[in-house]
């Protein structure tokens, strides 16, 4: 299967793709990720991409679509992926379109986890005391927030009108939550 997960900051696309991916036997792949990975490492990809993410700004579009066109062209890859965070702004939905087009291939879903943007807010604040992640700063967060809300939140209407989105309520226990989504993806291949 070839899907994307969706949600605001702290909504739990990172939680629940270990299981999805697990579940469906498909590397998740989490743009987020990638990105810590290379900070962390000191690539010159990481430093270009940690100015934006501390700020808690989307890192630019060129860089964004070049790492994922490479990625998913990965043997892993090849039978189906899930794609956490991305894409994430019209151009990424565009630049996605062509990657699969080109290779023949369509996405079969999207899923997108409906939260509350409070709890949320409070999610990412224990999450800041366990993993230390540079961008867990109550106003980073904040401002993460209203960047999903102007770039990303717009394209949940562009994957419904394409008739392959399903929302999952993602509050609750992570379990419960899980079993929804592996429910709203079995819906999917239906
Ligand atoms: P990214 O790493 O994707 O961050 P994000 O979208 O802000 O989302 P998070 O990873 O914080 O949350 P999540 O939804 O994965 O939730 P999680 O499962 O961790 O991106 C970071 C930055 O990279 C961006 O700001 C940007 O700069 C850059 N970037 C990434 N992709 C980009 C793109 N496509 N274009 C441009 N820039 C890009 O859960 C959160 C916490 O809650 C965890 O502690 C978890 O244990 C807990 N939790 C999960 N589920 C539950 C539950 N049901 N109940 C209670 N707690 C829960
Ligand atoms: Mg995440």
């Amino acid at each position: 299967m070839r899907l994307i997960i969706m949600g605001p900051p702290g909504a739990g696309k990172g939680t629940q793709a270990t299981f999805i991916a697990q579940e469906f036997g498909i590397p998740a792949i989490s743009t987020g990720d990638i990105f810590r990975a290379n900070v962390s490492a000191g690539t010159p990809l990481g430093v270009e991409a940690k100015r934006y993410m501390d700020a808690g700004e989307y890192v630019p579009d060129s860089v964004t679509n070049s790492m994922v066109r490479n990625r998913i062209a990965e043997d892993d890859a090849k039978g189906g992926f899930l794609l956490d965070g991305y894409p994430r702004t019209v151009a990424q939905v565009a630049e996605l379109d062509s990657m699969l087009a080109d290779a023949g291939l369509e996405l079969d879903g999207a899923v997108v986890l409906t939260v509350d943007s409070e709890a949320i807010v409070q999610r990412l604040l224990k999450r800041a005391t366990i993993e230390n992640r540079a961008d867990d700063t109550e106003d980073v967060i904040r401002r993460r927030q209203e960047v999903y809300g102007e770039q990303t939140a717009p394209l949940i209407d562009t994957y419904r009108e394409r008739g392959a989105l399903v929302e999952v309520d993602g509050m609750g226990e992570v379990d419960e939550v899980t079993q929804r989504v592996f429910a709203a993806i079995e819906g999917l291949k239906g």
